[in-house]
């Protein structure tokens, strides 16, 4: 059982909506942990497909999740992520990784082998976590939760932006297409669906600026006596 007593503050929503940039900044303003989970369900996924274990072989992905060989290691401007010997960051944030992380994603014994490893991010001072049932399912006595969304549109154009700053040209209704065929993967599963929690606070980042986000998720924070 994860130590109740660390803070942690969830951050869910679709891809794109702005949580891993707002969870990453809320983390290095504080000095608190930070557990990014989608990269975990996205080296699931690409451990998966390098070891040839189809994406609906439920036995053999648990199995997998669970003994996932993986090290995050600290670098200038985040985490070099290694799995299996190997850097995997550039090829982990692509969208093919994504489609096959949201596969995997939908096996409740790839979520049950996943779930301690997320828990075991709760280290003091704190921890900011990120993802789709963090609030829900992972960490549900969490003082503070927040759900973060966007229009699909504005997700899309994000995305497009992003891939166009690395010279990388996307075809825009493509990604609205991915968009869209993930969000309902994820929000249509039966287990652990991307969803608000109860008490979560709703932002919506489509007319929010991230500055805007971060410093209503500080608010809270502060009224909870977190900080
Ligand atoms: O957040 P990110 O885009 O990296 O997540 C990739 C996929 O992993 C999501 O589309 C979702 O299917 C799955 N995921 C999940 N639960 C989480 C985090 C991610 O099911 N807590």
């Amino acid at each position: 059982m994860r130590n109740s007593k660390v803070p942690v503050v969830t951050i869910d929503g679709p891809s794109g909506s702005g949580k891993g940039t707002v969870a990453a900044l809320l983390a290095r303003e504080f000095d608190w942990q930070l557990l990014d989970s989608g990269a975990l369900y996205r080296l699931t996924g690409l451990a998966a497909s390098n070891h040839g274990v189809a994406f609906d072989d439920e036995a053999s992905l648990e199995v997998l999740a669970e003994h996932l060989d993986v090290q995050f290691e600290p670098i200038d401007d985040g985490l070099k992520t290694i799995l299996e010997g190997e850097e995997v960051g550039a090829l982990l944030r692509t969208e093919e990784v994504g489609a096959m992380a949201s596969q995997v994603a939908v096996l409740p014994g790839v979520r049950r082998a996943l779930l301690k490893r997320q828990q075991s991010f709760a280290c003091a001072p704190g921890l900011i976590a990120d993802g789709r049932d963090m609030g829900t399912v992972v960490f549900p006595d969490a003082p503070v939760k927040v759900y973060l969304t966007a229009s699909a549109d504005t997700r899309a154009k994000r995305r497009q932006n992003q891939l166009q700053e690395k010279g990388i040209d996307a075809n825009f209704d493509r990604l609205l297409a991915d968009i869209m065929a993930r969000d309902d993967r994820d929000m249509n599963r039966a287990v652990a669906p991307l969803k608000p929690a109860e008490n979560a606070i709703v932002l919506d980042s489509t007319r929010l600026s991230i500055q805007e986000v971060f410093n209503k998720v500080v608010d809270a924070m502060r009224q909870q006596g977190l900080i």
